[in-house]
């Protein structure tokens, strides 16, 4: 039976022809958190949807309407609709996230990059401009064991589970959390490596390109329409090596998720000589 079947199955109160075609039909679970979103339309319905999940995830303590994230900052609109409780710990992939999904924003669509970035930077020197609560910093400390990730973030509730995680998954002489705006923070360093795991990464993209080492690698992210997913974030890159006389050779560009109809989230790897 599909997810929407078993919530509609679980709804105590009878439901109008054109409300159950509005029913979620995909949820996220994090750590012990339900998080849906629900169409205004039924917005009325919220509680006994809220209730019926709690019904189906009898190990979640509380279940949320997520609303989206605002701002540079991502800060997560929330409603708690049933249950109690915002905090949890999330487990995925050998790593623990401690965070408070009311205040910081955590995608499950993301799950196949933080997987990805388990994978390098193995004896590196890295540098996560947009760390967040360690989402691509944790993994990659945790699997890849690098020789150091300078993590920066920008928003002070963020910042804090960043320390708690890097505690939390026993990385501390790995990642080195630094609070501030990637802008004026960034280590005078040459990495390796760079994470940009935010959609106004193309705003910073010549400060990370002048903080890698020839022949280090840059992980841009960029929200694209479609059609131009294979064009225009590493036209972009290419410009940015360009103004600093470098070149830019591009490793692979790959759909991270679908961001909303006939947009995507995209991540250029590239080489930068
Ligand atoms: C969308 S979250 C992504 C977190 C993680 N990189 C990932 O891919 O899952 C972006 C994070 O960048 C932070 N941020 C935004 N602007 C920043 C800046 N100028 N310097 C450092 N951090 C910044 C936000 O507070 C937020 O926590």
């Amino acid at each position: 039976m599909k997810g929407h079947q078993l919530l509609e199955q679980r709804l105590r109160a009878p439901l109008e022809e054109h409300e159950k075609l509005l029913l979620p039909r995909r949820w996220q679970i994090l750590g012990d958190l339900v998080l849906v979103n629900i169409p205004t339309k039924i917005a009325h319905l919220k509680h006994e949807i809220g209730e019926a999940l709690l019904d189906l995830y009898p190990r979640c303590k509380s279940v949320l309407w997520d609303k989206g994230v605002r701002g540079s900052l991502r800060t997560p609109e929330i409603e708690v609709i049933a249950g109690s409780g915002t905090r949890t710990v999330h487990k995925e992939n050998r790593c623990k996230f401690a965070l408070d999904a009311s205040r910081v924003m955590f995608s499950a669509g993301n799950f196949a990059e933080r997987v990805r970035m388990s994978t390098v930077g193995s004896n590196e020197k890295v540098l996560d401009m947009f760390s967040g609560v360690g989402q691509l910093s944790i993994p990659m400390a945790v699997h890849a064991r690098p020789q150091s990730i300078a993590a920066i973030e920008l928003n002070s509730v963020a910042y804090r589970y960043l320390r708690q995680n890097i505690r939390l998954n026993n990385v501390d002489g790995i990642v080195q959390p630094i609070l501030g705006n990637c802008a004026h923070v960034t280590p005078n360093d040459q990495f390796d490596r760079v994470i940009m795991g935010h959609f106004d990464a193309c705003d910073y993209l010549r400060k990370a390109l002048r903080s890698l080492a020839p022949e280090g690698v840059v992980h841009y992210h960029e929200i694209v329409p479609l059609e131009l997913m294979h064009k225009r974030p590493y036209a972009r890159v290419e410009q940015a090596a360009q103004a600093l006389a470098r070149s830019a050779d591009l490793l692979g560009t790959r759909k991270v998720k679908d961001y909303a109809p006939g947009i995507a989230h995209v991540v250029v790897d590239a080489r930068i000589d």
